[in-house]
């Protein structure tokens, strides 16, 4: 599984800075949805889930997080802790995001709306679909 990462462009001056994101250009689908996670308590692990046909980027806008990405194959684990690092995560990946640093802000931009139906949130649904795909 290939970790792919879309650099994002910081726009600094004595003010402080900027980061903006735009659909097929800073990321490679239109942003239909924005999402974020504040608040997380300590030690708590989020996502466990797949989604049938979603893409999303993920960036820790403040703090760190780390995420783990499954292909149903392999597992890989990437920290975001940089405004500027966008994780992108295609649809049939398995993900969890844990160790939150205290008041850390993930931000996610997703291709589609809020659809339940796309989600996968059983494990082993989760590698059965993956296996039916790659056959
Ligand atoms: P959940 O899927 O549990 O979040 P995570 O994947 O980070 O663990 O979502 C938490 C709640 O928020 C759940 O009730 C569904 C709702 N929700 C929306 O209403 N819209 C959204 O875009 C998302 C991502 C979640």
């Amino acid at each position: 599984m290939e970790i792919i990462k879309y650099p994002l462009q910081m726009h600094g001056d004595y003010r402080g800075h900027l980061v903006a994101v735009e659909e097929k250009k800073d990321i490679p689908f239109e942003i239909k949805r924005v999402y974020y996670i504040v608040d997380t308590a300590q030690g708590v692990v989020r996502g466990h889930h797949a989604h049938k046909s979603l893409e999303q980027v993920l960036v820790c806008v403040h703090g760190s997080v780390k995420i783990t990405l499954d292909d149903g194959t392999e597992r890989k684990t990437v920290v975001l802790d940089d405004p500027c690092d966008g994780l992108y995560v295609s649809n049939n990946i398995w993900r969890e995001m844990s160790e939150f640093s205290e008041h850390a802000v993930l931000i996610v931009f997703a291709s589609k709306f809020y659809d339940e139906n796309d989600y996968i949130r059983d494990y082993d649904e989760f590698l059965k679909y993956v296996r039916e795909q790659n056959n």
